[in-house]
């Protein structure tokens, strides 16, 4: 069965990796969706995100990432899919999740939200965390992966350069 597990992923964090290895060991195809619009201004460009995640995800065989635009039920219709992955990190997630998981049948029953649990390890992790610690200088090694902590930092160099904030 095909997987899309959808995000922003502004940038993919060691949480977002555990989902997608743990998505990728149960679903025979996993395909990682990333949206455009966040809410803020990104960090990173949809081009930047899906080249990140490309990087990280190349050992995992049944894994491709590409972009996606408007409503996620029709992309996972168009793709063949018949499931949205969803990771869950702690109980604070779930009401959004839940409300968007049924609004999400509402408009296409047949397809299926499967939430998975990050580790234990991964649970106070978000992308808006792991910016807000490398912008003040703190480390995020262990945070996310080694390749994204170095755009992390050039992108917080070039920010710095043209006074810019996300
Ligand atoms: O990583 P995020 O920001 O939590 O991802 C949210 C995302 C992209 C999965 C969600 O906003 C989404 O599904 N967007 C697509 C638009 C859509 O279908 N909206 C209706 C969902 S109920």
């Amino acid at each position: 069965m095909k997987a899309v597990y959808p995000g922003s992923f502004d940038p993919v964090t060691n949480g977002h990796t555990d989902i997608i290895e743990r998505a990728a060991a149960v679903f025979d195809e996993v395909i990682v969706a990333v949206a455009p619009n966040v809410g803020k201004e990104p960090m990173f460009t949809v081009d930047e995100r899906v080249g990140m995640l490309k990087d990280v995800c190349a050992p995992l065989k049944n894994v491709t990432v590409e972009a996606f635009e408007g409503l996620l039920v029709s992309y996972v219709s168009n793709r063949g899919a018949g499931v949205i992955i969803k990771g869950l990190r702690a109980i604070s997630d779930f009401e959004f999740e839940f409300e968007m998981a049924l609004m999400n049948r509402k408009l296409a029953p047949s397809i299926d939200t499967v939430f998975m649990m990050t580790g234990v390890e991964h649970s106070y992790l978000s992308s808006s965390i792991v910016k807000e610690v490398a912008k003040l200088g703190g480390s995020v090694g262990g945070l996310v992966p080694p390749l994204v902590e170095d755009h992390l930092q050039r992108r917080l160099r070039e920010g710095a350069r043209r006074n810019k904030q996300w």
